[in-house]
């Protein structure tokens, strides 16, 4: 591990408690200057850690940060996990190194500092707060396979969560996970190679754990985390939870196509019955969600009856 890093889990680790810790303590802790402590903390303020800062009293986390347990992921894993404190992005890094990759291997990053979203927006990702990560998948029919993927991914994010006591989930087609109707999760899936045989397909997931208020003040639109929440498992625990559901539910609908996961996707659909608006360029439609396809097409329905709708420029928006 790069040594920097070295120091600044060390002082995230020294600030996990309730109490202030005052810059000497950690650098005596550290073995360092107080100077030097006063660096890594004004560093790791840049990579997104709300840290309080008191004169006389020292300094304290804002919200708790939570570090993967790297021999516990990689032993706990029959694939291949690359684990980074930092990457522009856990998405690029598989997509740059698909010729290498075998299904199921994972990359997990404790900051990105180019978090992508759909359609080319960010996604925040400040150091140890939340989970990101990403996993490969070889497809051996094309692209066309990969339809309806999304919400196989979105339906496996639910059962994860499920496993570990988290209720009022829902979903919101193709693939936002909704924790008490505010996003708490967000699926970006990439592919490279070619339409109609081999390709190579990049899953990623980005879960909010503990988010604080100056990283919740950059995000757009109403969100949620798992910090208050008493089920809260680690995020270790999670990522090979995660892992392992994403891994046999690719295997299952390689097998049996979308088919196999529809009265999952119904059961926490949060729109499934409610007026909405499908927003398209500057096109928009507006009619009553009626679930979805086998295809994993939206089904809203209108005056001029049920209509199915698929791609990855469209986005659902509730009419309320
Ligand atoms: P749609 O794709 O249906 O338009 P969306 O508005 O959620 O849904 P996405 O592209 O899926 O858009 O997700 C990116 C958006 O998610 C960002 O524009 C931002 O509003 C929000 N976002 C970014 N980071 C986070 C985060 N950590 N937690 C929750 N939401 C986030
Ligand atoms: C969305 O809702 O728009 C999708 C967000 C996906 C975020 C995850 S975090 C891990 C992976 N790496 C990225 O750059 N994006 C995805």
């Amino acid at each position: 591990m790069i040594e920097q890093w070295r120091r600044k889990r060390d002082i995230l680790t020294a600030l996990a408690g309730e109490l202030f810790v005052s810059g000497e303590e950690l650098a005596k802790q550290a073995g360092i200057s107080r100077t030097a402590i006063s660096k890594h903390i004004d560093s790791l303020e840049d990579y997104g850690v709300e840290i309080f800062s008191v004169k006389g009293k020292g300094y304290k986390l804002a919200n708790p940060v939570s570090l993967i347990d790297e021999d516990k992921l990689t032993h706990s894993l029959n694939h291949r996990c690359f684990y980074f404190d930092e990457l522009p992005s856990t998405n690029a890094f598989l997509l740059q190194h698909v010729d290498e990759l075998t299904s199921g291997d994972i990359c997990i990053a404790e900051y990105q500092s180019a978090g992508r979203g759909r359609r080319g927006r960010s996604w925040v990702s400040p150091y140890g707060c939340h989970l990101y990560c990403s996993m490969y998948w070889k497809l051996q029919h094309g692209m066309s396979q990969a339809s309806g993927l999304s919400l196989v991914v979105a339906c496996s994010l639910v059962k994860v969560l499920q496993s570990f006591g988290i209720e009022d989930l829902g979903v919101k087609w193709p693939n936002d996970i909704y924790l008490n109707n505010k996003k708490l999760a967000g699926v970006l899936i990439e592919m490279s190679g070619q339409a109609d045989s081999e390709c190579h397909l990049v899953v990623g997931i980005g879960i909010n754990i503990s988010m604080s208020q100056s990283q919740g003040d950059k995000i757009d639109q109403a969100w949620s985390d798992l910090s208050a929440n008493p089920s809260c498992p680690s995020k270790t625990e999670l990522a090979i939870a995660l892992q392992k559901q994403l891994h046999q539910d690719f295997s299952t609908f390689e097998r049996l196509g979308l088919t196999a996961f529809l009265a999952r996707w119904q059961e926490v659909d949060v729109f499934f019955g409610k007026e909405v608006k499908l927003l398209m360029g500057d096109n928009q439609i507006q009619g009553i969600c009626k679930g979805v396809d086998e295809s994993g097409a939206i089904l809203l329905e209108t005056d001029n009856g049920i209509k199915a709708f698929v791609g990855g420029e469209i986005s659902l928006r509730s009419t309320s």
